[in-house]
């Protein structure tokens, strides 16, 4: 009677509010909300253009195949600007006001770690598709991720540098500002060193920064044989100009940060040569990734980066989960995402293990012309 009393209720609140027939907490008797928030516009706008096509190509498919249990999926976003202090707004709007299902984002970290102590607090789900930040995930048992994390990427990025790249001495120049930028460059020096490398230089900066020459003069005064810089494309585009400006012509290498189709246009010649990891190869052989790299063409007109490729398969980790849950639960989709085994996405097959996290593989590219060329891909077995 109590039970039947709050269906009423809830059903009161629903008609009063003019959205039709609400039956549970993020989903009607149609359709399921599902949150997403990245960035679409300020200093990593890429970041959420990409990925939010990637999902809305997924959602598409998905929906044209008669949704997930029958109800069709319904997408809230909200641009997160950018900024840390956006993610959080977003957040509280996605799980008060929409009170969506589950919330898929963000892609910077720092915009992940506001974001995720709201959702945990509400119970919804909330999976990055590409935050590597280890300490994402540690915010709460509703958050997960699907890609690698930031020990592996920054541990594969001093092997690449030590045995590809011949580097004997490294320089780090890290966005003090930045969890990304901060964790990154350590796990890069630590797994250098217990490489029987030096790191010869490590700068900083602070956020906002678009001089770099002070730390550019102390880094070339060091003689590096490789600059790691673990940032975001626009800081990557203008450190490398000011790298040659100044006659510091050794490589520079990135992680996942640099991907972006604004990166060499910015650089404007200065970082061809480069080289950078990511999460995703479109040259895959893979039938699956195939099919996704031309459909995702037909759609936009271009190749998809990794970004779309992960916005894309979080949408398809989302409906695994609420089918294996077997119900529209929150509670129980989040049990579901803790058992995730063999997931086959177009960024590999993947499990999610005890932290929330995924292990995966990183491709190195190297830059040429306009081109990110494919050069090889590391384990985590390699360096661990
Ligand atoms: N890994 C970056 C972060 O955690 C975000 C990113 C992922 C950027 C993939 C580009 C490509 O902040």
């Amino acid at each position: 009677m109590r039970k039947a009393l709050g269906v009423l209720a809830l059903m009161a609140v629903a008609l009063a509010a003019g959205c039709g027939t609400k039956i549970g907490p993020g989903f009607d008797d149609k359709e399921v909300n599902l949150g997403l928030f990245v960035s679409t516009s300020g200093e990593i706008a890429t970041f959420g253009e990409d990925t939010k096509k990637g999902v809305e190509l997924a959602i598409e498919e998905i929906n044209a195949a008669g949704g997930i249990k029958g109800k069709k999926i319904k997408l809230t976003h909200y641009d997160t600007a950018s900024k840390p202090e956006e993610g959080k707004a977003a957040a509280t709007k996605l799980a008060t006001q929409d009170g969506v299902f589950v919330a898929m984002g963000a892609v910077a970290s720092g915009i992940s770690l506001a974001a995720a102590p709201e959702f945990q607090k509400y119970g919804i789900p909330m999976i990055s598709p590409s935050s590597t930040n280890p300490t994402v995930t540690e915010q709460g048992n509703y958050i997960f991720r699907i890609c690698y994390l930031d020990d592996f990427q920054g541990a594969a990025c001093a092997v690449f540098a030590m045995n590809d790249l011949k580097a004997k001495k490294a320089a780090i120049l890290q966005n003090q500002d930045d969890a990304y930028s901060t964790g990154l460059a350590d796990f890069f020096e630590a797994r250098f060193k217990k490489a029987g490398g030096t790191v010869v230089a490590k700068e900083s900066y602070k956020k906002g920064t678009t001089d770099f020459n002070t730390q550019v003069t102390n880094i070339k005064a060091k003689s590096p044989d490789v600059v790691f810089l673990p940032c975001y494309y626009n800081d990557a585009a203008l450190i490398a100009q000011q790298c040659r400006a100044q006659g510091l012509n050794v490589p520079l290498l990135g992680g996942d940060g640099w991907e972006s189709d604004k990166l060499v246009p910015n650089a404007k010649g200065a970082l061809e040569g480069c080289y950078f990891g990511n999460h995703y190869a479109e040259a895959d052989e893979n039938a699956r990734v195939k099919a996704f790299v031309e459909a995702y063409r037909k759609k936009y007109g271009n190749a998809p980066s990794s970004l779309a490729a992960l916005g894309y398969d979080v949408v398809y980790v989302v409906k695994k989960a609420i089918e294996d849950a077997g119900e529209f639960d929150r509670a129980k989709v989040r049990d579901a995402l803790a058992k995730l085994k063999g997931f086959e996405g177009v960024t590999g097959k993947f499990d999610i293990d005890e932290r929330r996290d995924a292990r995966k593989s990183i491709s190195m590219l190297k830059i040429e012309g306009e081109k990110f060329k494919f050069v090889r891909q590391i384990n985590p077995s390699e360096v661990e």
